[in-house]
């Protein structure tokens, strides 16, 4: 259910909106404060999207290193201390599905 109302969302809007409106809030709440243009641990920046090549396979969460931070299963566990919940690594995992496209920088 969820899968069906997060594609009928995304059919109503742009990546760029999609970015905007729910990925870029989650990242800069959850990932900013420690992954910035000043402080980039693991060379990890959400302030500069090329940073994350990485990271980042587009378009396959499954490879990509972020998404498996994300499960805390592994030895990099991300974020620190408790998972997120598990629709908002919904929402990441869309995004990373669907290109990894940017909107508006974060701030
Ligand atoms: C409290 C600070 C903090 C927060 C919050 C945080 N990170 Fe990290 N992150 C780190 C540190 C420190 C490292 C390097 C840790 C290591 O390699 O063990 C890291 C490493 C990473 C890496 C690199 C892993 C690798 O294999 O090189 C990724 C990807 C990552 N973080 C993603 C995220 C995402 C996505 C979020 C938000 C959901 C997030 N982080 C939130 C501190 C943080």
């Amino acid at each position: 259910m969820i899968a069906v109302a997060l594609m009928a969302l995304l059919a109503a809007q742009t990546p760029e909106q999609f970015f905007d409106r729910k990925v870029a809030p989650i990242l800069t709440k959850r990932c900013l404060p420690c992954h910035n243009k000043d402080l980039d641990n693991a060379a990890v920046s959400f302030q500069n999207p090329a940073t994350l090549k990485r990271v980042i396979v587009s378009g396959q969460p499954d490879q990509s290193r972020l998404i498996e931070t994300l499960r805390h299963e592994g030895g990099v566990r991300m974020p620190p201390g408790l998972p997120l919940p598990k629709r908002e690594i919904k929402v990441l995992r869309e995004w990373v599905k669907q290109g990894a496209v940017f909107g508006a920088p974060l701030r």
